[in-house]
């Protein structure tokens, strides 16, 4: 593995490696493997989770972090192009983490540097990264990952998480629950690839209990407002599903709630307080992800 762009690059067997470095990662999470590395972070888009555990996943290996959370502050502001900024950082960095707005961002950008990129999501194309955390935690919660029925909820367009995810858990025999309003359906290339690979799958616009109780793993998701050009389209489906405490009743004992986060109000509160919610572990589970995909790119153990 050199760069680490877009799940679909990963055979089954390169996930479950990483899954067993994430779980090794977990219990030495303190080593010096990135000592003397530089790292360096260039998000070109808004970000909680995924650059702080990144860097937290690098001081916790002993390197060094580089980098910005905001382009405003950068020399992209005064028109400078991808390929010169990442030509630039290459001459500083062993490894590039980036998250830009554009699909394909990534992609490009390691074809034009020998230095490894780490796609930290583009547009609404991947979020590789996100989804070894994704895999990892049902490994953790299920204690396997074959043969699961996963539910994804809410932004199924224009949700990268859920393109990466699908993507991912296509290796493991899962049956798949979408669950979107007619705007926000899943993009038939991704039915497509299902349908090529056999995998089971079903489309609803109604959220209801039925859905939920056939569930092991249930995926929410947030309607991301910064995708859509027209406003009034996202005023319609903003709150178009509600997770809340009553509805996981009759849930089976294994299930977990995921959700990549940041939510809004696609869950409600009270959802925190139920065993079934994992959401917070997960975004945890994002250092030990990151800590073996970092280490796996720079070719360090
Ligand atoms: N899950 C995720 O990508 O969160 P951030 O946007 O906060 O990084």
């Amino acid at each position: 593995m050199n760069s680490f762009v877009s799940i679909a690059d990963l055979t089954k067997d390169d996930i479950l490696h990483l899954v067993h470095r994430a779980e090794y990662f977990e219990h030495n999470p303190n080593l010096k493997t990135l000592e003397g590395k530089v790292c360096a972070t260039l998000f070109f888009e808004p970000s909680t989770r995924t650059r702080l555990s990144f860097e937290t996943a690098i001081n916790r290996l002993g390197g060094r972090v580089i980098g910005f959370s905001d382009a405003a502050t950068t020399s992209s502001s005064k028109g400078e192009i991808l390929k010169d900024t990442i030509k630039m950082v290459s001459n500083y960095a062993d490894v590039i983490i980036m998250r830009h707005y554009l699909e394909g961002a990534a992609r490009y950008a390691s074809e034009i540097t020998p230095v490894p990129i780490i796609n930290a999501g583009d547009g609404a194309n991947q979020h590789p990264s996100q989804t070894m955390l994704d895999i990892y935690s049902i490994y953790k919660t299920q204690g396997k990952l074959d043969d699961l029925t996963i539910t994804m909820v809410g932004d199924l367009k224009y949700g990268r998480t859920v393109h990466s995810l699908l993507n991912g858990m296509s290796h493991f025999n899962a049956n798949f629950q979408f669950v979107a309003p007619e705007e926000l359906k899943l993009p038939e290339l991704y039915k497509q690839f299902l349908d090529e690979k056999g995998i089971r799958y079903a489309e609803y616009t109604e959220f209801s209990p039925e859905i939920i109780n056939h569930s092991d793993i249930l995926y929410m998701t947030r309607v991301q407002r910064e995708r859509f050009a027209d406003l009034m389209e996202y005023e319609k489906v903003k709150n178009v599903y509600v997770l809340t405490n009553s509805m996981l009743k009759n849930s089976k004992d294994n299930l977990r709630i995921l959700h990549p986060l940041p939510r809004v109000n696609e869950i409600a509160y009270d959802v925190d307080e139920n065993p079934k919610a994992y959401y917070f572990e997960q975004a945890k589970n994002g250092v030990y992800a990151r800590q073996a995909i970092i280490s796996e790119v720079i070719g360090v153990n």
